[in-house]
């Protein structure tokens, strides 16, 4: 009998250190262990990062093997994110790939953490995981466009094969997720401040607060503008009231966090879709994904869902836990490249900035 596949990833571009296992094609599991060591700065600090990966990635991916039921000697190869992300954190994951890869004797195999949140719509749940996190994965043909919104990035990018993909919009300044954890902290509510715009927009008026959309050509973003004009009307609205804080304000304005977060966010989901739709239509392209971290937005999720019965498109909506940053979807980047015999030398380097 063959040996089967086993792929073990890691992933620890930013402040979640995973490990997740993918035997025959099957993803049998995906460990995350989350920093909270940031909230209390209000965004991920670099150094501190680096240090709890190190901490955390010995037991994230013993227990990644240990719930696949696999040991070390069944594994054929190690992926890994190679980047983009913040250096020292990506430095921790590789060195501990490559440590593993040598002392098992097995390929290494970089993937970059962008193609990565594309093809998490490819990963294919063991059953257990399936009735464990109520999930259902549909798999896109190509090409689609998927757009690829987080803390980082914000793009359209063309899928033309798993391991053929174009960039053909992305943002000039801020990434979308940026644009909400700022403002976010700007009306003082904690990091990642993403959930909570989407947790209080609910409670909001969206047409409450006119902010400025950009006016840039092609399929590019940016959030610069909007950021500001956040800014600018709170500080308006500060003087106006005759007040220092946004405590202050919010006594006197009612419903104030609640309608700036549905103001800012249906702002968000207009520019994001705008330029989408405009891609979907230049390209004749009717299967639409959504992936990275604020594609758990659930404003986001709704106007896929509501494009796709009113643009005929076919849209694939990641499971909430492979939306933010997961091995799960590093492990079946790694699993293509692994039948495409596609590995990498030991001496690869991690790289910080952002490419597909
Ligand atoms: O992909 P991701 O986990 O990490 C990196 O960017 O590396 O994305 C994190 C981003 C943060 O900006 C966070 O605020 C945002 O995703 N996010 C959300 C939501 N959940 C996470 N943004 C809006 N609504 C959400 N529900």
């Amino acid at each position: 009998m063959e040996k089967p596949v086993v792929i073990v990833a890691i992933e620890s571009s930013c402040d979640d250190t995973s490990s997740a296992v993918i035997v025959d094609g099957i993803l049998r599991s995906n460990v995350i262990a989350s920093q909270k060591v940031h909230e209390e700065y209000g965004g991920v600090v670099p150094e501190l990062a680096s240090r709890a990966h190190q901490q955390n990635i010995l037991p994230v991916v013993d227990t990644a093997l240990k719930r696949a039921g696999v040991t070390k000697e069944d594994i054929s190869a190690i992926a890994f994110t190679r980047g983009p992300g913040l250096l020292g954190s990506l430095l921790v994951g590789t060195s501990f790939a490559k440590g593993l890869a040598l002392a098992l004797n097995v390929p290494l195999i970089d993937v970059n953490h962008l193609q990565g949140h594309v093809l998490a719509h490819f990963v294919e749940p063991s059953e257990e995981l399936k009735a464990q996190q109520a999930m259902t994965i549909k798999h896109p043909d190509f090409p689609f466009l998927c757009l690829l919104v987080s803390g980082g990035n914000s793009q359209i990018v063309l899928v033309k094969a798993y391991n053929r993909m174009e960039i053909i919009g992305q943002t000039i300044d801020d990434a979308a997720g940026e644009a909400f954890d700022k403002c976010a902290k700007v009306l003082g509510l904690p990091y990642p401040g993403g959930p909570w715009i989407d947790k209080l927009a609910k409670l909001g008026d969206p047409n409450k607060y006119p902010f400025a959309k950009p006016n840039i050509a092609g399929y590019n973003y940016s959030f610069s503008g909007l950021k500001t004009s956040f800014l600018y009307t709170l500080r308006d609205m500060l003087k106006t009231h005759g007040v220092e804080t946004i405590d202050e304000l919010a006594e006197r304005v009612p419903n104030l966090r609640e309608d700036m977060c549905a103001s800012l966010q249906a702002t968000v989901v207009d520019i994001l879709m705008r330029k989408l739709r405009k891609a979907a239509k230049d390209l004749g392209i009717n299967q639409v994904a959504v992936a990275g971290g604020v594609s758990a937005n659930s404003a986001l999720r709704q106007a896929f869902i509501d494009h796709g019965a009113k643009y005929h498109w076919q849209v694939f909506i990641p499971p909430f836990s492979f939306t933010t940053d997961n091995a799960a979807m590093v492990c079946q980047a790694g699993y293509f490249k692994y039948l495409d015999h596609d590995f990498c030398a030991i001496d690869e380097v991690p790289f910080a900035k952002t490419t597909i």
